[in-house]
């Protein structure tokens, strides 16, 4: 979502610096955002920075004061591997992992890098939609998700009127965050929630891109939760088989 983010700053006349742990991915990441946006044309830089390390993300911001660029908007997408299961059964470090690379990583850029951004500017979160709508067995994604909209509106008042703080709260989206699952398992998971949503369809990293460039642009948007997800917060059970409503009425 974040090199999608990256697209649409990019074809909108912006320039991006693309943050993440990994340097080779990053240099992957800005050869296929400068492809999709007609060639080498210079707009993308990359910064390896483990996010959930407060020091390095301060010294990273004191970095910024000497780029090239100003910065109209931060975003942030990062988040590490959501464990799911019963409350009970999974270890609380892998909770407090989720926070750690989901909402950590959230309130240390926020903290540190709202000083550099331009006066108008905005920054931009990712929650999701387990937040508001949980699944059975996905209490550490609800519990982040939560955070990271509390933070989104205490954030907009704080900052306000010199920055937006809004938040994007993507439904099931097909991104590389689930290439490690096994091909089959994967087509499976994507079928089945394609088939329960309004839409009838999981989201595209273009999907989130465009909606995190709206939220980062809109001039008179701040505080909000946007629901971007196929209509996956007012879906009706998965199956029609099992909604009593449903079956009545067949
Ligand atoms: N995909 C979905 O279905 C879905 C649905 C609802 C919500 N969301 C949320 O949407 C956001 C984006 O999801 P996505 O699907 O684009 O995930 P993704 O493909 O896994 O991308 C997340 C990125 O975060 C970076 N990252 C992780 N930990 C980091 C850290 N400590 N410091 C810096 N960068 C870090 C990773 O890069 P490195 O490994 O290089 O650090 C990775 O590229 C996440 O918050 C996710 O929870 C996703």
């Amino acid at each position: 979502m974040g090199k999608a983010a990256a697209v649409q700053t990019v074809k909108n006349g912006g320039n991006v610096l693309l943050v993440s742990r990994s340097a080779d991915k990053l240099q992957q990441a800005k050869e296929q955002i400068e492809t999709a946006c007609g060639g080498n044309i210079g707009r993308v830089k990359t910064r390896a920075l483990d996010a959930t390390d407060e020091a390095a993300v301060q010294a990273f911001a004191n970095e910024l004061s000497s780029e090239d660029w100003e910065f109209d908007a931060l975003i942030v997408s990062a988040a590490g591997r959501a464990p799911h299961g019963p409350m009970t059964e999974l270890p609380t470090a892998d909770t407090r992992s989720m926070m750690e690379t989901k909402f950590w990583t959230a309130y240390n850029a926020a903290k540190y890098i709202n000083p550099k951004l331009r006066e108008g500017g905005s920054i931009t979160f990712v929650s999701g939609v387990l937040g508001r709508r949980p699944g059975i067995n996905c209490c550490p994604l609800a519990v982040t998700n939560g955070a990271l909209e509390g933070l989104t509106r205490s954030l907009a008042l704080e900052l306000g009127p010199r920055l937006r703080v809004n938040c994007l709260s993507p439904g099931f989206c097909d991104t590389e965050r689930f290439d490690r699952m096994d091909t089959d398992r994967k087509a499976a998971m994507l079928a089945n929630t394609a088939d329960s949503l309004p839409l009838r369809r999981v989201g595209e990293s273009s999907d989130m891109g465009e909606a995190i460039h709206y939220l980062a642009t809109a001039k008179f948007v701040t505080g909000v939760v946007l629901d971007v997800d196929g209509g996956h917060s007012i879906r009706q059970y998965a199956n029609s088989n099992s909604d009593p409503m449903r079956k009545q009425s067949d």
